[in-house]
């Protein structure tokens, strides 16, 4: 064969793979073989010595020539590969304006907060006013003003977060009770809530370190134990339906003489009896009493003239019993899925 016919098959053998190349990875190989530093164009370049004188520069010009064609081909051939990609991309990010759209996450309140609400809704239709006081707050307010002197044994009742010797955090809303009585002239009647977070050393099923009250505390002139049944029966029934009883149990706090608990009839089986009220019929709710005439005296109100009543209870047990939640840690751990049954 000549090299004339040997260039020529060459070139049409090199045109054929390019056409055939689908990336441009084949093309840069192809390049390689047919155009490189090892390949046969440079090699027939190389042998132009052997040929004779007078064929050399025909030689020369078609190998020339193939070059080119090669050349340019692979170039043509990168640019449609390029086109192709690009079609195929877009083809594929194609948006489809026929597909519905994301809705935003819309959040809501964490049922703590909607049951805060509710209690405050209730209270205020009462006349309540809503009254709020620091959750770091000194030994005084939190303990000494509610007729709990040093060493008194009823402290142990709550295990406290000292951060001084002078300052803690509140383990009761309580001292929201002495700050609101020294805030007014003395004997100026009183009837306010105090909603808040508290402190305690306990964790458990029904008991969290942080957790939340609502105070109560009404002072004016002939206020009775009456008085007291018949708002807190209002409440509950506001609270957890008509159909709810309430009793009250003697009990102890040292800033109330008389003291009680308030029980509702059991929401879950109505008041016969199951696993919720341990079989009782009855559920605890609050605490509460006739305040203390030490309490009144200790700010400045005379306790023979004014008289009046406190209660104070926990949010998150209320908000256990209105739910039928029985693990009061839910509220705290934030999983989604039981946050969003409150939506
Ligand atoms: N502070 C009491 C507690 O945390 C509850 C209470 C408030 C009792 C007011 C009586 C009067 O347990």
């Amino acid at each position: 064969m000549g090299m004339k016919d040997m260039l020529l098959e060459l070139r049409d053998k090199a045109l054929q793979d390019l056409e055939a190349a689908v990336d441009p990875q084949q093309l840069q190989e192809l390049k390689v073989k047919y155009l490189g530093r090892k390949g046969p164009m440079t090699e027939i370049l190389r042998g132009m010595g052997k040929i004779p004188a007078e064929e050399r520069p025909k030689i020369g010009e078609m190998v020339n020539q193939v070059k080119q064609v090669l050349e340019q081909t692979l170039k043509d051939r990168a640019e449609i590969l390029r086109e192709e990609a690009l079609k195929a991309k877009l083809d594929h990010e194609k948006v489809d304006i026929t597909l519905p759209g994301r809705k935003p996450g819309i959040g809501h309140l964490h049922p703590l907060t909607l049951t805060a609400r509710e209690i405050k809704r209730i209270f205020m239709h009462m006349g309540f006013d809503v009254v709020e006081g620091p959750e770091i707050d000194n030994d005084y307010y939190n303990f000494e003003a509610l007729n709990l002197p040093k060493d008194h044994p009823a402290r142990d009742m709550q295990d406290t977060f000292y951060i001084t010797e002078n300052y803690l955090l509140r383990t009761q809303t309580s001292g929201v009770q002495a700050r609101t009585m020294q805030a007014h002239e003395p004997n100026t009647p009183i009837r306010m809530i105090s909603p808040g977070a508290v402190y305690r050393n306990d964790y458990d099923a029904t008991h969290s370190p942080m957790f939340h009250q609502v105070e109560g505390l009404v002072v004016d002139r002939n206020i009775s134990l009456a008085d007291l049944k018949g708002t807190l029966e209002l409440f509950c029934r506001e609270m957890f339906g008509d159909d709810v009883k309430i009793r009250l149990r003697p009990s102890y706090f040292p800033f109330t003489e008389p003291s009680c608990e308030v029980d509702i009839s059991c929401v879950i089986c109505g008041g016969k009896g199951c696993n919720v009220c341990k079989h009782s019929g009855w559920l605890e709710i609050l605490g509460a009493g006739e305040v203390h005439p030490n309490v009144l005296r200790m700010s400045g109100y005379d306790p023979s003239l004014m008289n009046g009543y406190a209660f104070g209870m926990g949010v998150e047990r209320i908000a256990m019993l209105k739910y039928g939640i029985d693990d009061l840690r839910l509220f705290f751990e934030n999983d989604l899925r039981f946050i969003r049954q409150f939506r």
